[in-house]
């Protein structure tokens, strides 16, 4: 029987094994730092924050100039309702939707964070200035449906709301024909 050539108090597993526990423990430490990391970052944006859009000039151009907004069907196909809220209104302050087809919203802000819901129905987002909110929601019954502005945005909060105006798709079709904007606000 032979003495393994070992140095006394040196052991060559246990000192792997502490090798590699710092190793996991750094690979721990840096997965919990980036949960944190984005949790926070996602808290504090709006759901849909991927789209920014500079909200000094929403106005002037781009997307969500006046000539623009309301209800169309875009080239695809795909019903598109285009919003801005400012203190203290939705432009247009009435919108057509098509019953029982896909309407992707787009909304921006050009001042305060405001936000909407359409009654009785899941369409709900946080409109933050600086970025685009979109979804995509579904009317299946016609009629007309209140869209308050459900994020306290100033003295005049409880005024600001819309009107929805769902009516059948054939007709909503035949009215935005030609990439004309479709809509209910009494001129
Ligand atoms: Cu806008 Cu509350």
């Amino acid at each position: 029987m032979t003495d393994l050539p070992q140095a006394a108090g040196h052991d060559p597993a246990a000192a792997a094994e502490k090798r590699w526990a710092i190793v996991v423990a750094i690979i721990i430490g840096s997965l919990v730092l980036t949960m944190i990391a984005t949790g926070l970052h996602w808290a504090a944006m709006p759901p849909s924050r991927v789209e920014t859009i500079d909200p000094r000039t929403v106005h002037v151009s781009g997307e969500f100039v006046e000539g623009n907004l309301g209800t169309s069907v875009g080239r695809d196909g795909k019903v598109v309702a285009r919003i801005v809220a400012q203190q203290y209104s939705f432009q247009p302050s009435c919108i057509v939707v098509p019953a029982g087809v896909p309407v992707t919203f787009r909304a921006t802000s050009t001042d305060a964070v405001h936000g909407f819901v359409v009654a009785g129905t899941n369409a709900n987002t946080m409109i933050v200035p600086g970025y685009v909110a979109t979804f995509t929601s579904r009317f299946p019954e016609t009629g007309e449906k209140l869209m308050p502005c459900h994020e306290y945005c100033g003295s005049g909060h409880e005024a600001m709301w819309a009107r929805v105006q769902v009516i059948p798709a054939d007709e909503f079709m035949r009215r935005a024909g030609g990439g004309e904007r479709v809509s209910c606000v009494r001129r």
